[in-house]
């Protein structure tokens, strides 16, 4: 929800650049302001004068501009409204009775201290931010170092031919985007593609690499890896439970013949369904130590032979579809488009998993942020 709040806002701001965004905000920010202690002078002279207790309304703008513009934005604000409230604003409009002069300088001078308490309390909230932003996202970066480590080594063991995990998980990707996902189910979705054969890690090379035909023990241990892929992805955080399931689920069949749950239809998970189609065209039509590839119309045919009985029918249409329009990615034809999904970068994953929310910060005085938000805005552009 949050994030997709953050998404349309972004939408919207999205042919602006940082600097842009930022003149705007304080543009509108300053109008507000001004608009704000004119009208409360206006209407404390409406009311009868100072007399009132009205006019002690106008702290609300003096400490939205604290807010807004820091310290400075504080003391301008808390001088404007305390002259809008002085030398010509009557005590007593309907007997003409003028203010004290102390009283009304008194009163500025409290309207000062408060914005200036009130924005120096939110520049140093957002030092705090800042500070904790960065570690979070240097946590995640080193955090997907690690998990991206992790899968090299078992691509390097599995003698995979090079990427072909990441061309895995760009297949699965678009047809998360034919299935309309949010942006955050299809990091998501990507991420699982990436690590599907993570579990691998803890099958013995003789067995991964052996030549031949495997007899029915060695296929057994085989058959672990997803389980072992879910323990280790469920063990590393919280946050990659959806992932973990599908990574578990990727080599279960539609009609419940597949491993290592038995599962069928839907109860296999979504994340299982995808990754199992592309997984196989994938490996069909990719070059192996021990065999040629299989030509892709092949690998295609059998595919859809196996619908209903191996692979989910819709997602083989959709996949279908797409390798008709001729954008699914294979080790053939490997095109420039597999660096292109944002979602290889791992600060706007973690962002999109934990829904972190950087527009709660003050994002007017805020520099850094505005700076991330511009980069986030670039990436989402190079979706559409
Ligand atoms: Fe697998």
């Amino acid at each position: 929800m949050i994030t997709s709040i953050k998404n349309k806002i972004i939408y919207i701001l999205s042919n602006k650049t940082s600097t842009e965004i930022r003149k705007h905000y304080k543009i509108t920010g300053i109008i507000i302001i001004v608009i704000s202690i004119l009208s409360i002078g206006f209407f404390v002279y409406q009311i009868g004068g100072t007399k009132e207790a009205y006019l002690h309304l106008m702290y609300i703008p003096v400490i939205f501009s604290g807010f807004l513009f820091g310290p400075k934005g504080g003391l301008v604000a808390g001088i404007l409204g305390g002259l809008v409230l002085g030398p010509f604003m009557p005590h007593n409009v309907a007997n003409q009775i003028p203010q004290e002069t102390i009283i009304w300088i008194y009163r500025t001078v409290f309207f000062v201290i408060i914005g200036i308490i009130n924005g120096g309390l939110l520049s140093f909230l957002n030092l705090h931010n800042n500070i904790l932003h960065n570690t979070l996202n240097k946590m995640s970066n080193d955090y997907g170092q690690f998990v991206k480590t992790i899968n090299t080594m078992v691509e390097k063991k599995d003698e995979y031919t090079g990427d072909h995990c990441k061309r895995v998980a760009y297949n699965a990707y678009l047809i998360g985007q034919e299935l309309e996902f949010s942006q955050t189910k299809n990091h998501l979705l990507y991420w699982t593609g990436f690590l599907h054969d993570i579990g691998k890690i803890g099958i013995p090379e003789s067995i991964l690499l052996k030549p031949g035909k495997l007899d029915e023990k060695e296929y057994e241990v085989i058959k672990k890896h997803p389980k072992i892929g879910f323990k280790i992805l469920k063990s590393l955080s919280k946050e990659f439970k959806q992932i973990a399931k599908g990574v578990r689920h990727h080599h279960e069949h539609w009609d419940g013949s597949g491993y290592p749950d038995g599962v069928s239809n839907n109860k296999i998970h979504e994340f299982g369904r995808i990754i199992f189609v592309v997984d196989v065209f994938e490996a069909l039509t990719s070059n192996r130590p021990y065999r040629e590839p299989m030509g892709k119309e092949k690998a295609l045919n059998y595919i859809k032979e196996n619908k209903t009985s191996y692979f989910d029918p819709e997602i083989v249409s959709i996949f279908e579809d797409l390798y008709i329009k001729n954008k699914i990615i294979i080790q053939e034809n490997p095109r420039l488009e597999l660096e292109l999904p944002i979602n290889y970068n791992l600060e706007l994953i973690w962002n999109n998993i934990t829904e972190f929310n950087f527009l709660d910060h003050g994002i007017i005085q805020n520099d850094f942020l505005l700076n991330i938000m511009e980069k986030q805005i670039n990436k989402i552009k190079k979706y559409n």
